[in-house]
């Protein structure tokens, strides 16, 4: 099939940004993605990906090696020859729960003071509704009049060009974000005029997925209504799960039951620990603070929220109730990630209950296949506070000698650690388990105390 090559610049290369400038280069379009970290741009260059995102590195060695996709911080180069510019940093959660916008307006600016030809601008970062009016607005404001000179090149001078924002949001999980780019459910599109529009179903075109094109401020809240259902779903399992504990009821059962229900679905039923990541946590906060700035209450979210800030230690307090002081005990603690397949800690369980256990004293032995580099950096290895904390390299080690074990992640090598292998290597087979890896019945007939979720 032939496709209309599009020139893209991409400014940002988190997951956002570098998967969405692969993705495109993948289909056939000629991408530049820009980053202001030189470092980082000429470990992209020598094809490793600065994230660990499965079947990144090959697409990205394939469209280098291929020509179509690019790597610089001469953002100024990559803007004033592209066709689209997206946008993909970061926006970060501030203290209040609103989103940081400042990378945005930073990228923004740098496009108004270097564009040269009409150019569509899409923001791909998850940003509250009406933030991309506002973009076009400041893009407008900062664009040379016509016959003014440039800042950004030196050279030219202004010329009348269009410049449109678009609504692009992104639909990705870590761990699966090629896959969920190359094979999305859905694309969604918000513009405000028939040009921006068909830029983008041109560019699109090749990836062969239901596009559904909105206006700009709907397609923003689609995001967000998106992940904050999902949020909301797991959150109610949640609450559901504390019930049934309760009550005698079983929440793996439970959730198999209502899973056969369409209107409710299979997926994001698991009860656990809580939900973490960059993405849950933020949006819920952001959408729920936009609601305040608009004097609405949105009740839904905010009961999400609440559940899930408890949700997080629900296992430290069961255990502090049971062992009284966890003081010289040796933790062992498998899983540091947010969720398998990534190396990300952002909002992470371990990150609320690792200072709590060393608070208390805890000795505590660490195991996660990929998490370990980032924790360090937080927690470095050694004496801690009132207790200490031991990375070690696998799960054996974990477990040998200790007195309680804590999972907070489901990577595959926990889940296939045997009921036996807790009981033959601890010192008290004692396993809290936020993923509800391991049958009660089971984890009982080899002879561990267990405590999951919801069960
Ligand atoms: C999430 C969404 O799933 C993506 O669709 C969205 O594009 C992305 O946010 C984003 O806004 O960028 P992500 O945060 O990478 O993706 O991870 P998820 O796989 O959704 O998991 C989020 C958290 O929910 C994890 O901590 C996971 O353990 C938890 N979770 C998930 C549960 O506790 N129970 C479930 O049933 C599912």
């Amino acid at each position: 099939v032939r496709i209309k090559v599009a020139k893209i610049a991409v400014a940002g290369t988190g997951y956002v940004g570098l998967v969405a400038g692969v993705c495109f280069a993948e289909v056939g379009h000629q991408v530049t993605c820009v980053d202001i970290d030189e470092n980082k741009v000429e470990l992209m260059k020598s094809g490793i990906s600065p994230i660990y995102e499965a079947g990144l590195e090959e697409l990205m060695q394939k469209n280098y090696a291929a020509g179509r996709l690019e790597y610089t911080t001469d953002y100024k180069s990559a803007y004033h020859e592209a066709d689209a510019i997206f946008i993909g940093v970061g926006t970060p959660e501030q203290p209040d729960g609103s989103a940081n916008l400042s990378y945005i307006a930073t990228v923004a600016r740098q496009i108004a003071e270097t564009i040269e030809k009409d150019c569509l601008v899409v923001v791909k970062s998850t940003v509250p509704v009406g933030t991309n009016d506002k973009v076009e607005q400041f893009i407008h404001d900062f664009l040379p009049r016509e016959g003014e000179k440039l800042t950004g090149n030196g050279d030219g001078v202004g010329r009348n060009i269009r410049v449109e924002v678009a609504s692009n949001p992104e639909f990705l999980a870590q761990g699966t974000a090629v896959r969920d780019t190359l094979q999305a459910a859905r694309i969604i599109i918000g513009t405000e005029s028939k040009w921006a529009e068909d830029i983008l179903m041109k560019i699109y075109e090749p990836f062969n997925i239901p596009i559904v094109s909105v206006q700009r401020r709907s397609a923003e809240m689609i995001k967000y209504a998106s992940n904050d259902f999902l949020a909301l779903k797991i959150s109610y399992m949640n609450d559901i799960a504390n019930l049934c504990e309760l009550v005698g009821a079983d929440i793996g059962d439970v959730a198999r039951g209502m899973s056969f229900d369409e209107r409710i679905g299979s997926k994001f039923l698991n009860a656990g620990i809580g939900y973490g990541g960059s993405c849950f946590p933020k949006d819920t906060k952001a959408l729920e603070y936009l609601a305040r700035q608009n004097g609405y209450e949105l009740k839904t979210v905010k009961a999400a929220i609440d559940v899930n800030t408890d949700q997080k230690i629900v296992l430290y307090r069961k255990a502090s109730k049971r062992l009284i002081t966890f003081n010289g005990l040796k933790v062992a603690v498998l899983g540091l990630t947010f969720k398998p397949g990534t190396d990300d800690l952002r909002e992470a369980a371990s990150l609320e209950n690792v200072p709590l256990l060393l608070d208390h004293g805890a000795e505590i032995y660490a195991f996660d296949p990929v998490g370990k580099s980032n924790f360090s950096k937080k927690y470095p290895e050694g004496r801690n506070g009132n207790g200490s904390i031991k990375y070690v390299e696998n799960i054996k080690e974990a477990l040998e000698g200790a007195n309680v074990c804590f999972i907070f992640t489901e990577w595959g090598e926990i889940r296939e650690t045997t009921p036996e292998v807790y009981k033959e290597l601890m010192r008290t087979p004692l396993v809290y388990d936020g993923r509800n890896l391991y049958g009660v019945q089971d984890m009982r007939e080899a002879g561990v105390e267990y405590y999951s979720i919801g069960r």
